[in-house]
């Protein structure tokens, strides 16, 4: 059978970074995000019994690295669906991969809907959500739809994301500006094993339990100032860990540093903007709906910023009719 799947890359507020258990993904913390409208992955899959071998194709490629973790993750699916069938599986984001962009997040929420409807599968969202989370964490956070929280739970069957609000609950924007379009040297992956090695690490979940408190409570009142501020800081607190991890990881490049100085700037003369970042050099610049064309002008000065991609909130994973084979 085959199935086709469309699901969005999310940011988050609150960041996952570091994990209790390696093998089932858990979190230290739970984690809120957000999805992306315009940060899509679209993956078919079709399994057949004729088939010899898994063929994997991400943007018309197939890196072998790539090519294991999905292959690991149609092996979760089979042992769920009790198939032996093997797949084909073509994978196509509408943005550059590895470089910061959550492509695992939208892959593997694509990929684990398409998967399970190809393998006759009918998953209700809270399956979905602890499958996906098995092939990359925050993928978890992109099978609910808008606004999105990651429970903290401490098995596999108790760690995985609900929605808070719908993507209409409110206006506010991510204008993700690219400022290279290096790939990361050390994969997410990788780097959320070395989170434990900073000294940093155990103060920090000291306090999440308080950060996600206010988080919610912040998205509750719709009070964009403190939610800015605090997903700003969230991000910083995070990049502190990575760069104190052993051994370090720095992701930022000299436009991410700029870009961040200059968010600070504009917030002085009084445009309502922060910033966040993931694993990479790219900047999500969060702002109000109205102020929209106000920061994308800001933007179009900068010489060093290629280019930017504007997101609402958006719903969860979906399943498509147009196949992509
Ligand atoms: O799911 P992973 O392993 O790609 O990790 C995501 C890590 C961050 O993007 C840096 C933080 C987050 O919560 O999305």
């Amino acid at each position: 059978m085959k199935a086709t799947a469309i699901a969005p890359s999310n940011i988050a507020f609150i960041k996952y970074w570091g994990r209790k258990n390696e093998v089932l993904r858990l979190p230290t913390n739970g984690s809120i995000s957000m999805n992306l409208s315009n940060l899509l992955t679209t993956t078919t899959v079709e399994f057949d019994s004729g088939r010899k071998q898994d063929e994997v194709f991400i943007d018309g490629l197939a890196d072998k690295k790539e090519t294991d973790r999905v292959i690991n993750h149609l092996n979760r699916i089979r042992k769920l669906a009790k198939i032996k069938d093997k797949a084909r599986v073509a994978s196509k984001n509408n943005f550059p991969s590895s470089v910061g962009l959550s492509s695992s997040a939208s892959g593997f929420a694509a990929l684990t809907l398409a998967g399970t409807k190809a393998a006759g599968l009918n998953l209700a969202e809270k399956q979905l959500s602890i499958l996906a989370r098995q092939g990359s964490g925050s993928a978890c956070r992109s099978i609910p739809s808008g606004f999105v929280e990651w429970l903290d739970g401490n098995t596999s069957g108790s760690s995985y994301a609900v929605s808070l609000y719908p993507p209409d609950y409110w206006e506010i924007v991510d204008i993700v500006a690219i400022v290279s379009k290096e790939k990361k040297e050390v994969s997410t992956s990788e780097g959320q094993k070395l989170a434990k090695t900073s000294f940093f690490y155990k103060f920090r979940q000291t306090n999440m339990n308080n950060k996600i408190r206010l988080l919610k409570k912040y998205l509750k009142e719709k009070k964009f100032g403190d939610f800015g501020e605090l997903a700003e800081s969230e991000a910083l607190e995070m990049h502190a860990i990575m760069l104190t991890s052993n051994p370090s990881l720095i992701y930022w490049t000299a436009g991410s540093l700029e870009l961040m100085k200059l968010v600070k700037k504009w917030r002085q003369e009084g445009l309502a903007i922060y910033f966040t970042i993931n694993t990479g050099q790219d900047i999500h610049l969060l702002c109000q709906k109205k102020d929209t064309d106000k920061v994308v002008q800001r933007l179009k000065r900068l010489p060093f910023v290629k280019k930017h991609i504007i997101n609402f909130p958006a719903k969860g994973a979906k399943i498509s009719s147009s196949h992509l084979f």
